[in-house]
């Protein structure tokens, strides 16, 4: 018995690595610093699903097909009611994809990567009294979720940050909802309930849920001479600090510098809060010596999470959809995965140790 699978290989997978030790992750080959600043989300989502479906994915095919998909899966939106509205919204996101329809192919697999990137900022415009924006089905998949989300186009900046986010995060080895999605799909159930089961398992504060609270701290600071005093109080009061940390990095993870380095071009172009990125310099600067000097043991590095709450905040995502804005993202190694596990991969059975009374003869 191993509680939490740690250390359990369950699937063989060409789709990425992700090494701990040398805080390194390659997607299909390809190193992650590599691939940000260079790929589009169209690139990767190809790169990611091509050989997997019943149909060659190429960038150009994928990208006016996904357009056309972002329009017909808009006409869903009338479905958002009065309850729905009133649902967080990445559960409310989750609602919508459960109206469509399952199955295995590229057309379905088309219309789940469409899905949550017209549903999240249709979810978030409604519940702020606004009429949702139409998908313009020429721009890319970054330009066009900014447009819904803002009506107005994004600057070239803007869409090249959220390219680089939804990059970053497209897949990460065997988290929690990708091995949810893949022992869905070991069901043969069909890719929009492979979706479904990752987007329920990464709504949880362990896994999917941790920005917010990385801007809340950042708040609570309040200015960067006051970053050391807060940071040693919050640890004395037993709490962990957001944004550090991880169950697999033993050093820095490699997506908080992408990411990092995808805020450059929006300060340079003064399209951030420059004050908040000196306040967040500063947390990370004096979080970073402050866990050394109290856990020599055991290193503790910046996380994803602490530069994905900077960079989805600079582009105007409100915090409490930080959640479906990675589900955006990483739906494509979801159903990656899946289709890997369908086509290679056994019904997914472990067993339990029973540990209860045995039944007793009277
Ligand atoms: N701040 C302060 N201390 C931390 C810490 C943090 N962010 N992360 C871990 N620690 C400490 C723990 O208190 C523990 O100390 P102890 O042995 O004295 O009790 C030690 O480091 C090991 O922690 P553990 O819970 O075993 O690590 P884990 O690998 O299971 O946890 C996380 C990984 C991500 C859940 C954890 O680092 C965390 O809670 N981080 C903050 C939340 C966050 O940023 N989540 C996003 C992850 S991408």
């Amino acid at each position: 018995m191993n509680n939490g699978l740690e250390d359990v290989v369950a699937a063989e997978t060409r789709l990425s690595d992700v090494d701990g030790e040398a805080g390194r992750l390659i997607i299909r080959g390809i190193s992650l610093d590599r691939l940000v600043g260079r790929a589009t989300y169209e690139d990767t989502a190809a790169l990611l699903l091509d050989g997997l479906l019943d149909r060659p994915v190429t960038v150009s095919d994928l990208k006016a097909r996904l357009g056309r998909m972002r329009a017909e899966v808009f006409t869903h939106v009338q479905a958002m009611d009065e309850a729905l509205s009133k649902l967080p919204p990445v559960d409310a996101m989750r609602a919508l994809i459960a109206r469509l329809p399952d199955g295995e192919d590229f057309e379905t697999a088309l219309r789940l990567l469409a899905a949550p990137a017209v549903f999240l900022p249709a979810v978030l415009r409604l519940q702020k009294g606004e009429a949702p924006v139409a998908p313009t089905p020429a721009l890319s998949q970054s330009a066009d979720i900014l447009a819904m989300l803002n009506a107005g186009l994004p600057s070239r900046e803007q869409v090249a940050a959220l390219d680089a986010y939804l990059v970053t995060i497209s897949d990460h080895g065997l988290n929690a909802s990708t091995f949810a999605s893949r022992v869905v799909a070991s069901t043969r159930a069909g890719l929009t309930s492979s979706v479904l089961a990752a987007i329920g398992a990464l709504k949880g504060p362990l896994h999917g849920g941790a920005p917010g609270p990385v801007l809340d701290m950042l708040e609570a600071v309040g200015t960067e001479a006051d970053a050391k005093v807060w940071l040693v109080r919050a640890l004395d009061r037993g709490e962990r600090l957001m944004g550090f940390g991880h169950r697999v990095y033993r050093v820095r993870d490699p997506r908080a510098d992408a990411l990092k380095g995808a805020l450059k071009p929006l300060t340079a172009t003064g399209q951030v809060d420059r004050d908040r990125i000196r306040l967040a310099e500063a947390v990370e600067q004096a979080a970073l010596a402050i866990l050394k000097e109290r856990k020599p043991d055991r290193p503790l590095d910046v996380n994803v999470e602490f530069y994905t709450a900077l960079l989805l905040d600079a582009l105007k995502f409100p915090r409490e959809a930080f959640t479906g804005v990675f589900a955006i993202g990483r739906t494509v190694g979801w159903i990656a995965h899946a289709r890997e596990q369908s086509l290679e991969g056994r019904l997914i059975r472990p067993r339990s140790v029973y540990v209860g009374p045995m039944h007793q003869a009277a």
